[in-house]
């Protein structure tokens, strides 16, 4: 791709902000959004920010029939200095690209979608909440927008870049969650898009959710595909355990997403001295860890909750309480290790956050 300046339509017209202490997950957009195009005789052409509006398109446009696309979610923050924060979101671009790959979405130029992203950001500033466990949060996404009904790759495609100010994703917070172990459904197989951020594997996964919720629990714990034995994956976050001392999580195999947070809470545990193992976990070891005694922890990590503490999990008709039901102290300090970070309330020994700032108009 071409060096492209990328286009700015302001709105004439502003929304009503949200209350602070109203805002739901993912219920209220901002004023502006990015988009871009995707031809096949011009590559991905004309970025562009303009007011947040829908989107035309053709009913024979072939991510409506055979579900071509992919997203990305990451999170704006206002420092208490006015400072405008991404927390690494190249890493979100470097994801989006492989999810491309497997989808056969052609890649974007990294450079010229951050450029993008933090001129929107820059233009919905006033949007981001301060509130306490409130955020920007981003949604970059790919559509297929070729009106064809044969099962290919589309020659045509839209990218574009909502925004949207945002509360805590589970009603719960930082509340630990009582989660079934799933035993019928499964989420992804190695081999299949499970390690993808595309809307079919979210699609696959609302029946379990659906059941789970109709028996009082808050989510699903994945097992593999093929043996259903090993565990992958909880609702739509990585998950980790503290078995014995040692941080377990799963080992990216395939059908697990490597998520950002995940990355984030690895090398954090290590700063911190902590033994933190990548490897395959049996639900079998964790009923065995559990009546032993020796079952500490457990948490999901994911962009929207950042931090997801699990109280109990349900096995065949066994109940395994964790923690006696409470946060453990694992899940409580990267919590408040990771949004501090995010926030520009604690040091950034890593460089993970980006400021928004200088937004230049091409590059
Ligand atoms: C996340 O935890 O960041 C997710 O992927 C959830 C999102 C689909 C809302």
């Amino acid at each position: 791709m071409t060096k492209q300046t990328i286009s700015v339509q302001l709105s004439t017209a502003k929304k009503q902000k949200p209350e602070a202490d109203k805002l739901e997950f993912g219920r209220t957009f901002t004023d502006h959004m990015f988009i871009m195009d995707y031809t096949a005789e011009n590559g991905w052409h004309d970025p562009r920010i303009v007011p947040y509006q829908p989107i035309e398109m053709d009913p024979a446009a072939m991510v409506y029939h055979y579900g071509q696309s992919v997203f990305e979610g990451l999170k704006a923050y206002l420092s208490s200095e006015g400072r405008v924060l991404l927390f690494r979101p190249e890493k979100n671009f470097e994801r989006l690209n492989k999810s491309n790959d497997r989808l056969c979405i052609p890649r974007v130029d990294p450079e010229i979608v951050l450029e993008g992203l933090k001129q929107l950001v820059q233009i919905d500033k006033e949007w981001i909440p301060q509130a306490e466990g409130t955020s920007l949060y981003i949604r970059p996404f790919i559509i297929s927008t070729e009106p064809y009904l044969g099962v290919a790759p589309s020659n045509m495609y839209k990218m574009l870049i909502i925004l949207s100010p945002v509360g805590s994703y589970y009603k719960e917070g930082i509340r630990p969650v009582k989660i079934a172990v799933e035993s019928e459904f499964v989420r992804a197989v190695a081999g299949g898009t499970g390690n993808a951020k595309t809307a079919g594997n979210y699609a696959a996964s609302l029946k379990a959710q659906e059941v789970a919720e109709s028996k009082g629990f808050s989510q699903v714990l994945w097992l593999d595909g093929v043996e259903k034995k090993y565990i992958e994956e909880v609702g739509s976050m990585n998950i980790f355990f503290k078995i014995s001392g040692e941080i377990v999580t799963p080992a990216l195999n395939g059908s697990i997403l490597e998520g950002i947070t995940r990355n984030s809470v690895i090398h954090l545990l290590k700063q911190w001295g902590l033994s933190v193992t990548e490897r395959k976990i049996s639900v079998d070891e964790l009923v065995q860890a559990h009546k032993d005694g020796l079952l500490e922890e457990a948490f999901g990590t994911g962009t929207a909750a950042v931090i997801s503490p699990v109280g109990e999990l349900i096995w065949k008709d066994e109940s395994l309480v964790i923690n006696n039901g409470q946060t453990g102290e694992i899940a409580k300090r990267l919590y408040q290790t990771i949004t501090g970070i995010q926030k520009g309330a604690l040091p950034d020994t890593f460089g993970w956050t980006v400021e928004v700032d200088k937004v230049s108009q091409s590059c």
